[in-house]
This record gives structure tokens, sequence and C-alpha cells, in this order.
């Protein structure tokens, strides 16, 4: 079944977490973290962990070891916003 990572078109199986279609797919990278910049991926598997987190059909932060794969879905990495500066600083 059809879909889209990053606007590449893919092939996989509906129903299985989308992060472990990507992961068996080699994607090991599925975001940056917001404040270190560090690549994110599947790491708990269960949902607990929040680093799977992507885009999917224009929702951030949907937990790709949760969510089923389904036809024509449009999932993207997720970008870090812009680095913080002293003034964003605590
Ligand atoms: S891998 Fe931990 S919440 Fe998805």
């Amino acid at each position: 079944m059809r879909f889209w990572l990053d606007g590449i078109e893919r092939r996989g199986p509906a129903g299985v977490p989308v992060g472990f279609v990507l992961f068996a797919q080699g994607e090991r990278v599925l975001g940056w973290n917001e404040v270190t910049g560090a690549a994110r991926g599947l790491y708990c598997g269960i949902g607990h962990c929040f680093e799977c987190r992507v885009t999917i059909d224009g929702i951030r932060d949907q937990r790709a070891c949760l969510v089923p794969l389904t036809a024509e879905m449009r999932i993207s990495r997720q970008t870090p916003p812009l680095p913080l500066t002293f003034e964003d600083a605590p």
C-alpha cells in the first residue's frame, strides 16, 4: 500500500505501526530534538518516550510507534525550531 515519507513515495503493510514500518525500511532518524538538535528515532516502541514523534497528515507529534499505517498517509520528520537564543533561556 502506498504512503509518503517527506514527500517521497513508499510502500508498506497496512495496520503495522508507522515507526516499525520505517525502521524495517532502514529509517533510523524520525526527527530532531527541539533543544539539542540531536537525532530522534524509535526507542521504547510502546508509546512512553515520545522519541518517535512525526507529523502525520499534517498533525504534529504523532507517536510513530503507536499509529497504524494507512493508505496514502503523509508522514514527515519533524525538524527542530530555529536555534534558541539567550533571550529564550529560562
Ligand atoms: S518509540 Fe517511544 S513513544 Fe514511540
